[in-house]
C-alpha cells in the first residue's frame, strides 16, 4: 500500500504541476473543506472532504491545508484541535505522513499562517472568504480551467487508487452476502440495510451514498430510499458499496425467491448475462457511448425472447422501446465519488460533450481509457409512470400489457460491477467477490 502510495503522490505532483503551468499559476492550495451547518440550526450535515484534497490524502476531517509548489515536497497542515465536545482521534503514524512537510496547528487560523504564498498560487475548495483574507488574488480562487485540469486527471487511477477501491469492493462484498442471505429468511428492508451495516462496520453517513434496499415494486424507483418494515419479499434489488480511505465502491445486485413470478426470474438472470457481455466489450479506445447503445440492444433482445415485446429486438431497438424500461444510463466513472466528476468532460480545461439526444441521462460520453474506474449497471424495470404514454398510440400494440401488467409489482433489476481499464482489456473489481 505505501509505496503504491508514493508512486500515487509523485503523480499527483506531475499532473498538478503540468495543470499550474497551463493555467499560468505556481502553486496550488486545496483545503479539505468546512463543515456545512443547517439553516438556523446548531447542527452539521455529514462532513465530506474537498474531493481534490481527497485525490491527495486520506486525511479524515476539516479545515486541513496541502499546499502544493513546483519541484518542492508538498506541505501538509494539519488542523487537531484540542476539544471535549467531539473526539480528535489521535492521528499515529500513518503511511501517507512520509510524502509531506507536516505540520500540525490547534485552529484553522494558524492553518492559514503556515502558508508562504508566491503572487500566482492558486487556491481551491470550499472557503473562498478565507482565501481571499488569506492574499489571494480574485481570480486565483477556484478558477475554472484549472478545476478542470484537476478533474480531468481524476478519471486516470493510480495503482494506489485502484487498490483502495477494491478493498472498498471487498468491504461491500461481505455486506452484500449477508442482505442475500437475510431477504432469503424474510428480512424487512430496515433490517437488511441494518444488518449490511453490521457487517461491513460502516456507520451509515460513510456509506459512499445513501443504500437503496428495494423489495419488489420499490425496485422500479431508481434511488429508493425509504427503508420499509415489509418482509417476506420475492424480490431484492440493492444498491449499496463501501467506503476505503475516501474512495467508495457502488454494487448492485438483484435476487429473487423461488416464489417470484417464472419470467422475472428469467429476466434476472438475463440481465445478469447481459451485464457481462457489457463489461466484457471494456477496452480502450472505444467510446463509453457504444456499451450503452449495446446496452438497449441486449435488452431489447432479451424483452422481445421473454415476450414484453410483441416485436422483434432488433425492431424494438430501431423504434426506441427499451427507454421506458431502461431509463438511466449504463455507468458513470467511480472513485472519490461515486458519480466521479468528468465524464462529460470535452477536454482537459473544461467544456461538456453532451449525450446525444435519446439518452440524456448518459454520464460519460467521454471514450473508454486505460486507468479509468467506471461501473457497468443495466437495468429492466417496469415504472407505470414511464410506459403509461405507450399503452396507447403508434407504439401500444408492441408490447404485451397484460405480462407487463403481471410483472410490475416485482419492481425492477439492476446488475451493477465496477470495472477497471487495463492497457488491453478490463479487470472486473467486484465479480470476484459479489
Ligand atoms: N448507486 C447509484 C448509482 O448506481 O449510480
Ligand atoms: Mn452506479
Ligand atoms: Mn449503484
Amino acid at each position: 500500500m505505501s509505496s503504491n502510495y508514493a508512486a500515487h503522490v509523485a503523480e499527483r505532483r506531475r499532473t498538478t504541476e503540468a495543470a499550474l503551468a497551463a493555467e499560468g499559476f505556481d502553486a496550488l492550495v486545496i483545503s479539505s473543506g468546512t463543515p456545512f451547518t443547517y439553516y438556523s440550526d446548531d447542527q452539521d450535515a455529514p462532513f465530506k472532504r474537498t474531493p481534490h484534497f481527497a485525490h491527495w490524502v486520506p486525511l479524515a476531517g476539516p479545515e486541513h491545508l496541502l499546499h502544493v509548489a513546483s519541484a518542492k515536497r508538498p506541505k501538509l497542515v494539519r488542523v487537531a484541535p484540542e476539544d471535549y465536545w467531539y473526539e480528535q482521534a489521535p492521528l499515529g503514524d500513518p503511511f501517507w505522513k512520509r510524502e509531506y512537510d507536516f505540520v500540525e496547528v490547534g485552529d484553522a487560523a494558524k492553518a492559514w499562517k503556515e502558508l508562504s504564498l508566491t503572487p500566482r498560487t492558486a487556491y481551491v475548495g470550499d472557503q473562498p472568504d478565507a482565501a481571499k483574507a488569506a492574499g489571494f488574488a480574485p481570480n486565483a480562487i477556484n478558477p475554472p480551467k484549472l478545476v478542470a485540469r484537476l478533474d480531468w486527471e481524476r478519471a486516470y487511477k493510480s495503482a494506489y487508487e485502484v487498490e483502495c477501491l477494491s478493498k472498498a469492493t471487498e468491504r461491500a462484498a461481505k455486506g452484500h452476502q449477508a442482505a442475500r442471505a437475510a431477504f432469503e429468511r424474510g428480512a424487512s428492508e430496515l433490517e437488511i440495510h441494518q444488518l449490511y451495516l453490521e457487517q461491513t462496520g460502516c456507520l451509515e453517513r460513510e456509506l459512499p451514498y445513501e443504500s437503496i434496499v428495494a423489495l419488489d415494486e420499490k425496485g422500479a424507483t431508481l434511488h429508493y430510499q425509504s427503508k420499509r418494515a415489509k418482509k417476506d419479499g420475492r424480490v431484492l434489488l440493492i444498491d449499496v458499496g463501501a467506503p476505503h480511505a475516501g474512495y467508495g465502491s457502488d454494487i448492485t445486485r438483484t435476487w429473487t425467491t423461488a416464489a417470484a413470478d417464472a419470467t422475472f426470474r428469467d429476466l434476472q438472470c438475463g440481465v445478469d448475462a447481459l451485464e457481462q457481455r457489457l463489461c466484457a466489450m471494456v477496452k480502450p479506445g472505444i467510446p463509453y457511448l457504444d456499451i450503452h447503445v449495446a446496452a438497449h440492444r441486449e435488452i431489447a433482445n432479451l424483452l422481445a425472447q421473454l415476450g414484453v415485446f410483441k416485436v422483434s429486438g432488433a425492431e424494438a431497438f430501431e423504434r426506441g422501446l427499451t427507454r421506458p424500461f431502461f431509463p438511466h444510463g449504463v455507468g458513470h466513472f467511480l472513485g472519490i465519488q461515486v458519480h466521479d466528476v468528468g465524464g462529460r468532460q470535452a477536454e482537459p480545461s473544461g467544456g461538456t460533450k453532451a449525450p446525444p439526444a435519446a439518452y440524456p441521462y448518459l454520464r460519460t460520453t467521454r471514450q473508454v481509457e486505460d486507468r479509468q474506474v467506471f461501473t457497468i449497471e443495466p437495468g429492466v424495470y417496469f415504472i407505470p409512470m414511464l410506459l403509461r404514454e405507450h399503452r396507447t398510440g403508434a407504439n401500444a400494440a408492441a408490447f404485451d400489457w397484460a405480462l407487463i401488467d403481471r410483472l410490475t409489482p416485482c419492481g425492477g433489476v439492476r446488475i451493477e460491477d465496477n470495472v477497471h481499464v487495463t492497457p488491453s482489456g478490463h479487470q472486473n473489481l467486484t465479480r470476484p467477490h459479489v
